[in-house]
This record gives structure tokens, sequence and C-alpha cells, in this order.
């Protein structure tokens, strides 16, 4: 199935399009409900707020599909571990021999995300989708060992190539809390799910298949075996080579690229595909950015395809460059 009919029920020839990180600090109705807030994470369990950041980026700018208002460290947090965004990214220590899954406590935990995404679905125009996602068990592995983001992961690698055995239980840990979470969104009314693995390029290549492919794969499948065609898009970064088979081996219907990833190189790649406007070419906007959109738009010239970023919207973005932008794509 193509990715819902590639995100619904677009004209022929109209590309469908939503931004990764559409709702955030670049938007000023997100700044004012944040300074009203005692924290990120009081956003986010709080679900008539996040329903509303949910919908700010639709409203303002009309993106085709939603993506729910959340964070992948909500994994990290109903497993017992504290996170806290306040004076920059901070997890508490953990051991992680001490990690139980148990799937009623993440549903428990997380029940304000899925009720976001009800509410969100409630009140979405039935043309658009509602797009839930969750982190790679690489990436949200790296946060919860390093316990911050400041100064890149070295002590999580240390870890992972000292400690190979822990570092994998962790692995299959958050693949089965992560595959609970994915079901219960899909359960409360997303009609996608994305699946970012950010940091995938920190990967050596002979353990791709193993620390990137084997946990997508498993939570892919699992959510296949309850919705067979439920469309998941899967976001790499940085892994290059690694994508066709990735692509080939895992059943995702798509996959998300980042802004390096060569558009016409994609000749074995068979799913839908996602991408890849450098963020940095929309923080400036101008011709640049209109040649790149067009660069895009013909290296993907008759495939299933949905605009999106390379990576996150930067919060420095001029809302006149995201309207630029949505124009010159509609036009
Ligand atoms: O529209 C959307 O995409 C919003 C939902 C969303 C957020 N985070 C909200 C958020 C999504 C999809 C994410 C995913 C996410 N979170 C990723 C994967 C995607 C990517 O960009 O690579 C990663 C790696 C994270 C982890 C994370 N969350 C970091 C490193 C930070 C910054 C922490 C810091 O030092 O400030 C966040 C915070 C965060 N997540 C914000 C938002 C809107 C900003 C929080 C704020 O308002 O202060």
């Amino acid at each position: 199935m193509l990715l819902l009919s590639v995100l619904a029920k677009k004209k022929e020839k109209e590309v469908p399009v939503w931004l990764m990180r559409q709702a955030g600090r670049y938007l000023p109705e997100y700044r004012k409900l944040r300074e009203e807030s005692k924290s990120f994470l009081d956003l986010v369990f709080s679900p008539k707020i996040a329903t509303e950041i949910t919908l700010q980026p639709i409203k303002r700018f009309d993106f085709d599909a939603a993506i729910l208002f959340s964070d992948i460290l909500v994994i990290p947090l109903a497993l017992g571990q504290q996170v806290s965004f306040e004076q920059g990214l901070e997890l508490s220590p953990i051991d992680v021999e001490d990690i139980r899954v148990h799937a009623k406590e993440i549903s428990h935990k997380l029940a304000p995300i899925a009720q976001t995404v009800q509410e969100t679905r409630k009140e979405l125009a039935k043309d658009k989708a509602l797009i839930g996602f969750a982190g790679g068990p690489f990436t949200v592995a790296l946060y919860m060992l390093q316990g911050t983001s400041k100064k890149g992961f070295d002590e999580a690698l240390s870890f992972a190539y000292t400690q190979t055995k822990a570092f994998e239980k962790l692995l299959d840990d958050l693949t089965e809390a992560t595959t609970y979470y994915l079901l219960d969104q899909i359960k409360a009314g997303v009609n996608a799910v994305q699946l970012f693995e950010t940091w995938g390029a920190l990967v050596p290549w002979h353990k791709q298949k193993e620390w990137l492919l084997k946990p997508l794969q498993t939570m892919i499948h699992a959510v296949r075996k309850d919705y067979p065609d439920f469309p998941v898009i899967t976001y790499l970064k940085g892994v290059g080579g690694f994508v066709p088979y990735y692509a080939s081996h895992s059943r995702t219907t798509a996959v998300s690229l980042d802004s390096s990833y060569p558009l016409e190189l994609l000749d074995d790649i068979e799913c839908v595909i996602q991408g890849n406007l450098d963020p940095h070419i929309l923080l400036n906007g101008g011709a640049f950015m209109e040649q790149s959109v067009c660069s895009i738009k013909k290296a993907l010239k008759g495939r299933p395809f949905v605009f999106n970023l390379g990576h996150g919207i930067l919060k420095e973005t001029p809302l006149e460059h995201v309207e630029q932008l949505m124009k010159f794509l509609r036009d």
C-alpha cells in the first residue's frame, strides 16, 4: 500500500507535504504556550494543550499531515528514568540490568499521549493524516546512557563496545517497550507512524544489521501482525548506502531521507520516499530554496513521494520562508 495512498487523497501531480519538527519553537504560538508552562513534559502530558500544539502548524500552513506533539524520550521516562529538558536535556543515571518492561505500565504511563492522539484525530480534518512516532532503539539507548545531548555520545558508545551484552539487552527492552507504545498510538487513531533513528550514523557498518535493522524490523513485524498494511516511515540519518538494504529487508512503507542522500541514486529503493530539503536551506529561503525544491521534485518525478525536510526544522526559521515553501510547492 502506498503511504496512506500517499498521505490521503492528494490530487494527481500535487505533492503531499509535512515538515519534520513542524510543531515547535519556530512558532510564536508554541513559544507562548511553552512560556506559560512549567516544563516541556508538562505540555506533552497535557492532552488538551498537546492537541492544540499538534494542530498549530496545520492551522497556520495547511500541511497535509500533522505529527503528534510528543518526544522520543517518553520511552525512557516510562521505563523509570527521569528526563528533564529545562536546563538542556538531562536524564538520570540508570542501571540497564534493572530495567523491566511491563506492557501495562508503559500504556498506563503514556496514556495521556494516547488521549492526545484521540483528541487530535477528532479535531483534524478527515483528509489530513495524523502521524505518530517513536525513537529507534539505538538512538534512544544513546540518550539513556549518555544522559545529555551536549557532549556527543562518547560514554554511551564506550558502554556499547565494552558491555555489549548489556547494551544489546537495552536494545531488546527498548524494542519491546516501543512496540507497546506504537500499538497504543495506532489503537488511539494515528494513521501512520514514523520511527526516528537519528543517530544511526554512529553504528559501525558491521553492526548495522544487528543494532539498526533488527530492532526496527521487529517493531514493524509486531505492528503488522495486528495491523497488516499499517504505514510505517523510517528515518535513518546519515547511513547512506545502508538505506536501500534497509528498505528491502524491513518492510517499511517509506524511507525518510536526510539531505545528503543523493536522490538520483534511488533506483534500487522501491518504497515511498520522503524528504529531503536541508533545514538550513529553509532557514535562508529565497531563490536557492526554490532551486533546491525543483531539484528534489525533478529527481523524484514519477515516484510515490512525500515532501519533507532532511532533518528537523530549525527554531530560528522565519515563518515567511515556510510560507514561501508552501506557496512554491503548491503552485
Ligand atoms: O512536529 C514535531 O515533529 C514535534 C514532535 C517532536 C519533538 N521531538 C518535540 C520536541 C518530535 C518528532 C521529536 C523527535 C525527537 N526528539 C528526535 C528525533 C528527530 C530529530 O530531530 O532528530 C530526537 C533526537 C529528540 C530528542 C530531543 N528532544 C532533543 C535532543 C531535544 C532538545 C533538548 C534541548 O537541549 O533543548 C528535544 C526537545 C524537544 N522535542 C523540543 C520539541 C518541540 C523543544 C523543547 C522545548 O520547547 O524546549
